[in-house]
Parts: structure tokens; C-alpha cells; sequence
């Protein structure tokens, strides 16, 4: 599927601060895509607003985001990556599809239920028109292929039913958006506590960021859950150790990999020098990004530019559809 001419979004929340798991779950997959399609990555200020009124960390999320993607691998000089504010189109073209939404099919949105029950205070507008802001994001570009993780499956099948709602209506514009990701599965990254996979919800002393110092990394990682060893050879691992070996597949060489195995199956093995040598590992593996993070986090005028520069590559796609929804829908009048 080595194909420049297909077109990629995706959307990143500007919650700051990646883990381990959105780094191997998400942004290598960008990395990735970067090399052979035309990719659009945005970071998701107005879907914020929905959750976040108070706009006081925004700033600070945003651009942590941004400087944490680039130090992971993104290009700016390859992909186009924006804001979502600084694309107005978007705007637009959300008010054109907020006619074709029918609040029914929307308050059946699983994540707007979620959002009902956790902030019933504040049940606004644009919590219900979520997925339609998000099919915007979409089809401004017209891409097909949308790099996300599986709970965002059903905003997609939705964005695939506006895009045809609209082309039956107006017009064939907009091909189908579908999730995409390299590989057949997403890399799961197991939490530190045995229990799930790595998050920015759950236990933070098991979630590995990729803003860790040294030393906290070090103390994360001696922390894991292990027990005293297997009695029988061969047996099988339970969870929470089996974790600790995925981990490391993620990060160590592969003999350090293997001795380990060893000494498992052969009942040896001393889980406090396992995890010593994972805890080194994972510090030579995040130090570098995080190091490089830091820098560009900090250059304000670097920062500016990449996020001019993306902006100008979106809204040059953006414009080139707007043209055709308007004319499709008819608000053409000379
Ligand atoms: N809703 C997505 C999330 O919660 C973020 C997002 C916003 C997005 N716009 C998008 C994802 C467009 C893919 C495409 O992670």
C-alpha cells in the first residue's frame, strides 16, 4: 500500500506529556506513515475546549505535545503538523456537517455518554458534536487512512457516515476515512503494576513518560511487580512478568532478552537484576528523546515556525476542498 499520493490524518490530544505506550502505539506508527504518504497531523485545541474550559494549560500541553512528537521522530519538513485553531476551515466546514447530524444518532455516541457521566455539569454543544468536529478534522484533507487506536473505532464509523451523508446529498467529495495502523496489531505496552496497559489515567508510578528523569525511570521500573521466582522449570510466566519481558523486547538488546529467558526456564533467574538492567535500558532509551523534547520545547521561535509552517500546508489542502463543498452545496453565487 506504498502509495505518496494517499492521504493520512490523525489527531492528537494536547494533554501533554507522552508515555511509553503512546509512543509505541502512536507516534511510531506516524513515523512511519510519514515516509510513504501524505500525512496531516493536528493537534486537537478546540476538542479540548469540550472537556478543558479553563484554558490556562493549554498553551503549555500544546506545545509539549508538539516538541514530544518531533523528538520521537515526526518531521515537520515531511508531514504537515498543525493546530486545529489555526485551520479555520475546519470551522466551516463542522457547521455544514453539524446540519447533516441528527442529534439522536449523536447522543448515542458511546464517548458522549462517557463525557454525560463524568462532567454532568457541563454537557455543552460541542461534547454532543464531538465526532462531528472530529469528521471535519477528516475530510478537510479527504484522507482515507486515520492512524488511532481502537476506542476511537466508532467517531470513525461515524465520520464515514457524514462523509456519505454528504456525498449523497451534494455530491461525491469525500472518499471513506478508515482506521489504519502499520502491522496487524497496535503494540500494547503493559503498565508497570501488572495490571493493563501503560496510561495517562491510571497508576502514574506505572506508566513510564517520556518526560521521566533518570531517576524516576530507575524507580518505576524497580517498583514492578515480581514474586520469587518460578519453581519448575519452564513453567509458564504469569502476567505481571510476562510484562516485564514485553517491556523489554521493547527496549533491550536481544542476548539481554535471551539470558533472561534463560534463566527463567532454567529457574534462576533474580528479577531485581532483571529489572536493573530493564531500568537501564529504558534510561538510554527515553534520556535522548527527552533531552531533545526539552530543546525544542524551549525554542519558542522554532516552535512558531513549525506550527506556521504546518498551518500553511493545511489550510492550502483545506482551501482546495472548501472550494468544492461550496460549489457542490450550491453557495456559489458568482
Ligand atoms: N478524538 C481523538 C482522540 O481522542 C483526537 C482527534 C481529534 C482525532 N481529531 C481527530 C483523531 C481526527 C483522528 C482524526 O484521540
Amino acid at each position: 500500500m506504498e502509495n505518496k499520493q494517499a492521504i493520512v490524518m490523525s489527531g492528537i490530544r494536547p494533554t501533554g506529556f507522552l508515555h511509553l505506550g503512546n509512543y509505541f502505539g502512536a507516534v511510531r506508527n506516524y513515523v512511519r506513515m510519514q515516509e510513504e504518504y501524505s500525512c496531516y497531523f493536528m493537534v486537537a485545541d478546540w476538542h479540548s475546549l469540550t472537556t478543558h474550559p479553563d484554558t490556562a494549560t493549554l498553551k503549555d500541553h500544546v506545545k509539549r505535545v508538539l516538541a514530544e512528537n518531533i523528538a520521537s521522530g515526526l518531521d515537520p519538513e515531511k508531514v504537515a503538523l498543525y493546530c486545529q485553531s489555526h485551520v479555520p476551515e475546519t470551522a466551516e466546514l463542522y457547521l455544514y456537517l453539524n446540519m447533516m447530524a441528527y442529534k439522536g444518532e449523536l447522543e448515542k455516541t458511546v464517548s458522549f455518554k462517557e463525557k454525560v457521566r463524568l462532567q454532568p455539569d457541563n454537557v455543552n454543544a460541542g461534547l454532543l458534536t464531538y465526532p462531528v468536529l472530529q469528521t471535519a478534522d477528516i475530510i478537510l484533507h479527504r484522507a482515507s487512512y486515520v492512524p488511532v487506536g481502537k476506542d476511537q473505532e466508532q467517531h470513525l464509523e461515524m465520520a464515514r457516515t457524514f462523509a456519505n451523508r454528504f456525498n449523497h446529498r451534494y455530491g461525491e467529495i469525500f472518499p471513506e476515512p478508515y482506521a489504519f495502523n502499520f502491522g496487524e496489531e497496535l503494540v500494547k505496552v503493559p503498565s508497570l503494576d501488572g495490571a493493563g496497559k501503560m496510561s495517562k489515567s491510571e497508576n502514574q508510578l506505572a506508566t513510564l513518560y517520556l518526560a521521566d528523569d533518570d531517576e524516576l525511570i530507575r524507580k518505576k521500573v524497580m517498583k514492578a511487580k515480581t514474586d520469587s521466582g518460578p519453581t519448575e522449570p519452564n513453567s509458564p510466566k504469569p502476567d505481571y512478568i510476562e510484562n516485564i519481558f514485553l517491556l523489554m523486547r521493547l527496549v533491550s538488546e536481544k542476548e539481554v532478552i535471551a539470558k533472561f529467558e534463560a534463566d527463567y526456564n532454567g529457574c534462576t533467574i533474580r528479577y531485581g537484576d532483571m529489572k536493573k538492567q530493564l531500568a537501564e535500558d529504558m534510561v538510554r532509551f527515553i534520556s535522548p528523546i527527552r533531552a531533545k523534547a526539552t530543546d525544542i520545547k524551549n525554542d519558542h521561535k522554532y516552535l512558531q515556525d513549525v506550527m506556521e509552517k504546518g498551518a500553511a500546508k493545511a489550510r492550502k489542502s483545506a482551501q482546495v476542498t472548501l472550494a468544492l463543498v461550496r460549489e457542490a452545496m450550491g453557495l456559489n453565487y458568482y
